[in-house]
């Protein structure tokens, strides 16, 4: 019989958490997670990302609100959510005299899974760690023992992973490797939840962005739409000769003098592409006799949409 997974995978709602000592870590949340998605949840330090993460996966007792994992109440039904959800903490810490092997069976088994050796042996091989299966973790590079948390996490087989700043102090060039690894795992049909403070992470990676700052959820958005309505486009024309002021025919609110005169920066919003912008102005420069030696057409990154948000918050 064919029944109707729900597109929701993971459902929190009115998630709050005040810690003892008063604290409000986490303000009202609301967030939906969709089924085989990676979720990316930005925010800087202490913006509540490990607190939310940790209700989820039964570490910290949330003070209101309700968590649903996979079709189970993490309150009412916890054994059954926690079966689906693995998690790859922030810290490592991870007992180092064990092999890997053992290690990632032994994670399996504390979940009352019976012995699946086919099953670890992918994981491993996924992860690029068959080869050193045998290796004390100690032993291991700071990238492969959090591929070894990985794997821990993945050995019993949840549908909904949380990573836990999965490139926090792992070296930029190690990084591209991890987030190839979170996509493989993705097409496997692994839902992936990350927080990070890298906003660069959330750009490469995330199908949807969360923000969240001060432990509320400021902003949640599919990572395209976010790009068209938030970015903007800077034409940059570079002038041969310095202007004191933009020339009155010229007059347009999105247009600036920039570098002492030597050049002039169109800045449109949202899904304007710039090249219609840019085609236009050029003409205009044109009839009024205004020459130009360069144009540069800059889209916003992320970050800039980023700091835009942040900044603009009371
Ligand atoms: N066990 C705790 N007791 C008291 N306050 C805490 C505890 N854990 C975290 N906090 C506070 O809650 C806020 C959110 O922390 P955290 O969830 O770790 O943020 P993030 O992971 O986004 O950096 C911070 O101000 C932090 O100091
Ligand atoms: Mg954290």
């Amino acid at each position: 019989m064919a029944t109707d997974t729900p597109k929701t995978i993971v459902s929190i709602v009115g998630l709050d958490k005040t810690y003892n000592g008063g604290h409000h870590a986490l303000k009202s949340v609301d967030l939906e997670i969709y089924r085989g998605e990676i979720f990316a949840l930005l925010g800087p330090n202490g913006a509540g990302k490990t607190t939310l993460i940790g209700i989820v996966c039964g570490l910290v007792r949330a003070t209101g609100g309700t968590v649903i994992a996979d079709g189970h109440d993490i309150a009412h039904d916890y054994r059954a959510a926690r079966a689906k959800i693995g998690l790859v903490p922030q810290e490592l810490s991870t007992d180092m005299f064990e092999t890997v092997w053992h290690s990632v069976n032994y994670s399996r088994g504390l979940f009352g899974k019976p012995r699946d050796h086919a099953h670890v042996e992918q994981v491993l091989r996924d992860l690029s760690l068959w080869e050193k299966r045998n290796s004390k973790i100690g032993a291991l590079s700071g990238g492969m023992k959090r591929r070894v948390l990985i794997a821990k996490a993945l050995s019993h087989e949840p549908t909904i992973l949380f990573l836990d700043e999965p490139t926090a102090g792992v070296h930029v060039e190690l990084r591209r490797d991890m987030w190839e690894m979170v996509r493989a795992l993705r097409d496997r049909g692994v839902t992936i939840i990350l927080t990070t403070h890298y906003i660069e992470e959330a750009e490469e990676m995330a199908d949807r962005i969360g923000v969240i700052d001060g432990g509320k959820i400021i902003l949640i958005e599919e990572k395209h739409a976010l790009m068209q309505k938030l970015g903007r486009t800077r034409v940059t024309i570079g002038l041969n000769e310095r202007l004191d002021v933009i020339p009155p025919a010229l007059a347009d609110e999105r247009l600036a003098l920039a570098d002492d005169g030597r050049s002039l920066v169109l800045t449109l919003m949202g899904e304007d592409d710039g090249a219609t912008g840019a085609a236009d102005l050029i003409k205009r420069l044109s009839a009024e006799g205004v020459e130009f030696r360069s144009i540069d057409t800059a889209r916003s990154s992320l970050e800039d949409i980023f700091v835009d948000l942040v900044e603009k918050r009371p």
